[in-house]
């Protein structure tokens, strides 16, 4: 309870008091130096989320996670019509409006399924994707697969070998496909309840349709096998269709500027964008446009957020190309040197063209030299910071890379680890869960698909905060409140339809207030 006395000691005695609503089951926490805390989990037990079941008008519900170890905890709270003047002020402007939500999901790789099997009991690998999926879990809706092999796999593959085959009739899905991806998916599907929202992406074609014969490296597509790629994307959506899976989206290949650059060391095809839109515009587009799969959506870029507007402007050049592609993806990994603007100019320009976020990781660059950092709260809230600055430069979901992967942040045959928002060791069979899960989970879990953007006007003092809010389709109203900074910062937050609510956002916390 002390957490809890701590989290809303100025909310006592003000205005609406607020008490916990003790979990169901608790975080059991481990501290790791170099890091901090995560929530271990085993065969027998995981922490699960309260529900966030709904509350009669006079009430509100909050979410709490923080560096002094809440990891999603439930409150309960009156409004108030207190006016006291103190506090950050943010008035809720349900009259503007902004973009419609998709969701939020993660990425089946090999590695992850592979990590997830590394779990010897049935139990664990269940706890482990029903944190991810189902209502006990953050409720991913999202599920991003790629096509074939990636640097997250223990090799390089393709699903054609054979050199010259151009009518693709040697194609065939791998072991990897038929262990690592499709059964879990499908497991996973089951946790949710509903089909998740799959998203394919291509890393490398097969190395005889490439330039430099390799999967990596600077290579190109050969322009007699522009129609051989497209046909193998078909030929994938096809494969995965018998075997029961459909797919909601497709981008037109992982960072095509990978393969421009000479140093590049993993899966790979590069592409400029004048013959990017060639390929879109003459093979893909009308394949994809002409197969069974005609609503799958298509998104282009799929790589950093500093190429835009600029790329799209190139690509959409081609009119045919253009009428092709529903959106862009944009991938996290600059993000901090790169302002969000460019987000807002691209939805500018081409208002009908959604923007996803389609990938997103921490410790993949080169200096950072803690690859996997158990525990680390400061990965949590560079995930926190990107998620609401993207929502709120009209970006429709949020999809985080390997689901799980190992104690050094593989496997990857190329040897590029990073970390990931579950971490599982063999050794102990027991995964953990990263303040970076907790992280996507204030949004996932509560801001559903087809979720509208808000407006949140702040209206006194400086901006200590980053907010964001959203009106779902059950009319429940979702806001998420982040205080990045070394002290506590009081919060009064008006809804004119149902009054105020007042908390503090203690020092490096982050909350998700939800009301009908
Ligand atoms: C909220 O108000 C109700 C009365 O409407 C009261 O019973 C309850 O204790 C209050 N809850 C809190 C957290 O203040
Ligand atoms: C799993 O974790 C729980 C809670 O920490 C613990 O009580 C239990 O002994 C663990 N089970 C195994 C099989 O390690
Ligand atoms: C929102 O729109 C309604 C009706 O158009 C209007 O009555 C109300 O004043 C507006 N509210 C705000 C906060 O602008
Ligand atoms: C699972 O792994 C644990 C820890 O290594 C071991 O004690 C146990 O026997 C294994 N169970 C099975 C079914 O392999
Ligand atoms: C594939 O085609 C290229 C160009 O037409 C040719 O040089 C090569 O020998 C062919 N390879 C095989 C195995 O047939
Ligand atoms: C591809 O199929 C077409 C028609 O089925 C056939 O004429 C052609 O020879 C085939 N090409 C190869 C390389 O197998
Ligand atoms: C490719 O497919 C053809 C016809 O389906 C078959 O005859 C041939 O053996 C296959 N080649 C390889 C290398 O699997
Ligand atoms: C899309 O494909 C389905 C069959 O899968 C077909 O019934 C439908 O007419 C197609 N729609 C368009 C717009 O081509």
């Amino acid at each position: 309870m002390t957490r809890f006395a701590k989290l809303f000691l100025t909310a006592c005695g003000i205005a609406s008091i607020i008490f916990p609503v003790q979990a169901r089951y608790p975080c059991v926490p481990r501290d790791f130096d170099k890091g901090g805390t995560v929530c271990v989990c085993n065969s027998t037990y995981c922490d699960t989320i309260d529900p966030a079941e709904r509350v009669t008008a006079g009430k509100y519900l909050v979410y709490s996670s923080s560096i002094d170890g809440l990891r999603l905890e439930k409150s309960e709270g009156n409004f108030s019509d207190s006016t006291l003047p103190s506090g950050v002020k943010y008035t809720i402007d349900r009259n503007r409006t902004y973009q419609k939500i998709f969701g939020f999901g993660t990425a089946f790789t090999d590695a992850a399924g592979i990590n997830l099997l590394k779990l010897n009991s049935t139990d664990s690998q269940d706890k482990l994707l029903k944190a991810y999926f189902s209502s006990e879990g953050i409720e991913l809706n999202f599920g991003r697969v790629p096509i074939g092999g990636c640097d997250f796999s223990t090799h390089t593959y393709s699903y054609d070998d054979v050199e010259n085959d151009t009518n693709l009739s040697n194609f065939s899905l791998t072991m990897e496909d038929d262990t690592f991806k499709i059964p879990i998916i499908k497991r996973a599907q089951k946790f949710r309840g509903s089909s998740l929202k799959l998203l394919a992406s291509a890393w490398s074609p097969p190395i005889w349709m490439k330039t430099n014969n390799d999967f990596s490296g600077f290579g190109f597509l050969h322009e007699e096998f522009y129609d051989a790629w497209a046909k193998y994307h078909i030929k994938f959506l096809d494969e995965y269709k018998k075997n029961g899976l459909k797919f909601w989206g497709l981008t037109t290949g992982n960072e095509p500027l990978n393969g421009i650059v000479p140093i590049n060391r993993f899966n790979s095809l590069g592409w400029s964008p004048q013959g990017h839109r060639e390929w879109i515009g003459n093979n893909l587009g009308p394949l994809l446009r002409n197969s069974e799969h005609n609503a799958t959506k298509l998104l282009a870029l799929d790589d950093q957020r500093f190429l835009l507007p600029w790329w799209l402007e190139l690509v959409f050049q081609n009119e045919d190309a253009k009428s092709y592609i529903d959106g862009v993806g944009v991938h996290w990994y600059w993000d901090t040197l790169y302002p969000a603007t460019a987000l807002s100019r691209t939805h500018m320009r081409y208002p009908g063209k959604f923007i996803l976020a389609t990938e997103a990781c921490v410790g993949d660059k080169p200096w950072d030299r803690e690859k996997v950092m158990l525990g680390s709260w400061t990965r949590g809230e560079m995930y926190i910071k990107d998620i609401i600055e993207d929502l709120n430069h009209w970006v429709t979901g949020w999809i985080d890379w390997n689901f799980a992967l190992n104690p050094t942040g593989g496997p990857n045959w190329a040897n590029n680890f990073v970390d990931s928002a579950i971490i599982v060791d063999e050794e102990k069979q027991e995964f953990y869960k990263q303040p970076m899960f907790y992280a996507l989970g204030h949004f996932s879990k509560f801001i559903h698909e087809g979720s509208k953007r808000v407006h949140l006007q702040r209206q006194k003092g400086p901006s200590a905060l980053q907010t964001v809010a959203f009106l779902r389709p059950d009319q429940a109203m979702v806001v998420v409140v982040f205080n990045g900074r070394g002290l506590d910062v009081p919060l009064i937050l008006v809804d004119p339809k149902r009054g105020t609510i007042r908390f503090t956002a203690t020092k490096h916390s982050v909350h998700t207030v939800i009301y009908w």
